[in-house]
């Protein structure tokens, strides 16, 4: 493979104290977890406004409390896959290094990175929407299977859901300013399997270039951001990622 890295970029990285990453379904596909826009995605196949909204859990609880039952236990099979274990090398090369994920599935943290900002929130955890009480995936699904009606509630009555964000929902306010301030403060930002169309995660990358960053967008394909990216680096973010970790030790070891 042709070096992914240009002068330019070479210069950026060499010069680079910190680095944030905007991650999505994308760099989860080689683990087997299916995106969401792509011609087999998730939304190809279900509606997502009759599984992933507050309404739709509200009127068809023990339908949307079986989908993400179904979704948590593909989820809990699968391995991080090298374009995770990749970037969990790449945070040790720079003084400051966030990951911003829109995935729920948990890959950066089973991968070994550390500063990991879930945007979306994690399918595996789970609270009572009237006390707030916390479940772990486990506990979930002990409720849901000694329920009758697969309704699950917590000991105070109230429903218990997964501990994600949900369209027509706000993201939690601490969670997606800490987001803008390291996309504010990057010097380098990546925009890695992400069809950048959901907002506010998409206006990261937008916000991180406005501030000086130099943008990176790892895709199989052009998306809304490519026309403002720096550097298109067009393929498979497992197999991109891994050259991209050897390419970015050559520039810092030089
Ligand atoms: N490597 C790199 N990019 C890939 C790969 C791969 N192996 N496979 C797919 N992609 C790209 C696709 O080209 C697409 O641009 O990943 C992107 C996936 O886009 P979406 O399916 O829209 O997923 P995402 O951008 O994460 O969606 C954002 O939308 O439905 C909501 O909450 C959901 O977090 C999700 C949000």
């Amino acid at each position: 493979m042709s070096e992914l890295l240009n002068n330019q970029a070479k210069e950026r990285i060499y010069g680079a104290r910190k680095v944030a990453v905007l991650t999505g379904a994308g760099i989860s596909a080689e683990s087997g977890i299916p995106t969401f826009r792509d011609t087999d995605g998730l939304w190809t196949k279900f509606s997502p406004m009759e599984l992933s909204s507050f309404e739709a859990f509200y009127n068809n609880t023990a339908i949307v409390a079986e989908w993400y039952k179904k979704r948590r236990h593909i989820i809990e099979e699968t391995m991080p896959n090298p374009g995770h274990y990749a970037l969990a090398e790449i945070e040790k090369k720079f003084q400051y290094f966030d990951i911003i994920t829109q995935n729920i599935d948990g890959l950066h943290s089973k991968a070994g990175s550390n500063n990991i900002i879930e945007i979306h929130g994690n399918i595996m955890k789970n609270y009572c929407i009237d006390c707030k009480k916390k479940y772990s995936a486990k506990e979930f699904d002990t409720i849901y299977e000694t329920s009758v009606s697969h309704i699950p509630r917590c000991n105070c009555g109230g429903l218990i859901r997964p501990d994600v964000v949900w369209f027509g929902e706000l993201l939690p306010k601490q969670t997606i300013e800490k987001a803008f301030q390291k996309a504010e403060k990057a010097d380098i930002f990546f925009s890695i399997g992400t069809s950048a169309m959901v907002r506010p995660a998409s206006d990261l990358p937008i916000t991180a270039i406005q501030n000086g960053a130099f943008l990176i967008e790892i895709n199989m394909k052009q998306t809304h951001l490519s026309d403002y990216t720096h550097l298109q680096l067009n393929g498979p973010s497992g197999k991109i990622l891994p050259q991209l970790l050897k390419e970015i030790e050559k520039i810092l070891h030089d």
